[in-house]
């Protein structure tokens, strides 16, 4: 799959996509990455990407030609997305979307106070927001988005199960994870998890998984999901397995 990154500080980009599993899959052919620098498409001396904004707003709006120029040698068919906090938000399932679709996808990062909407308007297929908050560039963007999605292309990790549990996959957080050993500062490994029983593990997982979700994300949970079985699982486990999770019994009671 080609992602490639219209920015105008390219090195941000590389230097994250040279380490890693992203530089690994580069390697294998698995991913492409470019950056396009709209710089490279401006046609005074100064290399003009920017200018004042229109209505006396503070800062500088990047202009509409250099970025227009710098899609226009893009592969056809590449989606191009416009990063901006105004746009709507990014989500696990749509990188699960795009890394099985493969499309190219184009990210065209803004800097200073944005990007002029008429680019947006003409340009973009999408206008992406990795969140309620505002970055100095869309680099950072560019960065996660990558990543989410490319960690979803078949073969990037080593183990494809390894996703297929991650938080959000499956709607919900994901249940906690733990290694050696049993014990650690009056914190126990559950001992469901350490049962060699699949079937149990996983019903053991899938209640902590539910619990969590309904305490920390309850946005996340459809109004079907059934509670009461799972917060019976988690409620029988001991306090030291209990302050593992992060849990209390005060919590628990809280969901009956
Ligand atoms: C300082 S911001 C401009 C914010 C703009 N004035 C506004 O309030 O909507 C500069 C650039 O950073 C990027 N950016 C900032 N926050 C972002 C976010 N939450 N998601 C995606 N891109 C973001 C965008 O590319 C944006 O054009």
């Amino acid at each position: 799959m080609k992602f490639s990154v219209i920015t105008l500080f390219p090195r941000i980009v590389e230097a994250f996509a040279a380490e890693g599993l992203l530089a690994q899959a580069r390697e294998r052919g698995l991913l492409a990455l470019e950056t396009v620098n709209p710089r490279q498409f401006t046609e005074d001396v100064h290399q003009t990407v920017d200018d004042r904004t229109f209505g006396g707003g503070d800062g500088m709006v990047m202009k509409v030609e250099p970025l227009a120029r710098a899609v226009a040698t893009l592969e056809p068919g590449t989606r191009v997305v416009v990063l901006s906090p105004q746009g709507r938000l990014w989500q696990q399932s749509e990188a699960a979307a795009w890394a099985k679709e493969g499309r190219p996808v184009a990210f065209v990062c803004g800097r200073y106070a944005g990007i002029d909407h008429r680019f947006t308007v003409k340009y973009a297929d999408d206008e992406i927001s990795i969140g309620d908050y505002v970055l100095n560039g869309g680099e950072v963007a560019a960065c996660a988005i990558i990543e989410s999605v490319a960690r979803l292309i078949p073969g990037v990790l080593g183990n494809a199960v390894s996703a297929a549990r991650d938080s959000f996959s499956e709607r919900l957080l994901e249940c906690p994870q733990f290694t050696r050993p049993r014990e650690v500062e009056g914190m126990s490994v559950p001992a469901p998890l350490l049962s060699g029983h699949h079937a149990k593990i996983n019903e053991f997982e899938n209640s902590v998984a539910l619990v969590r979700t309904a305490l920390f994300r309850p946005d996340l949970l459809s109004a079907e999901a059934e509670l009461q079985p799972a917060v019976k699982v988690v409620g029988a486990l001991n306090d030291n397995e209990l302050y593992a999770l992060g849990l209390t019994r005060e919590d628990l009671k809280e969901l009956q």
